[in-house]
């Protein structure tokens, strides 16, 4: 290998590093949100918080499902939401 070879190989290392390092950076600021946090930004503008024996397993996750589909938060803020709700706030 001579060496502008290696210096390429290198430059392309450094390239796709950074690049994986800053798309893993932008999501993990939103799911460092707590479910309780994601909750009272997204939802309870609209209603109040239901008790978690209101509803079972599947119905929390369609439910929560459906009231997502009118937001844009990530399935992660949408599963931390339904463990929130289910906990028992
Ligand atoms: C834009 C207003 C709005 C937002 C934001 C919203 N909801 Fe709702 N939600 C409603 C309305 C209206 C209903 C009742 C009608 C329906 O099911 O669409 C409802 C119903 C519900 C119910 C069923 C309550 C019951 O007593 O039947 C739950 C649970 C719920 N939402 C959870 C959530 C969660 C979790 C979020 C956040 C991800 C959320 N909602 C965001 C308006 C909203």
């Amino acid at each position: 290998m001579n060496r502008i070879n290696q210096i390429s190989v290198f430059t392309l290392f450094v390239a796709l590093s950074s690049f994986i390092l800053f798309a893993c950076a932008a999501p993990s600021k939103i799911t460092e949100k707590s479910g309780a946090q994601l909750w009272a930004e997204n939802c309870q503008r609209c209603h109040n918080n239901p008790p978690p024996d209101a509803f079972g397993d599947m119905q929390w996750g369609v439910i929560t499902t459906h009231m997502a589909s009118k937001l844009a938060i990530t399935d992660d803020e949408e599963e931390k939401i339904v463990e929130f709700l289910k906990s028992g706030n």
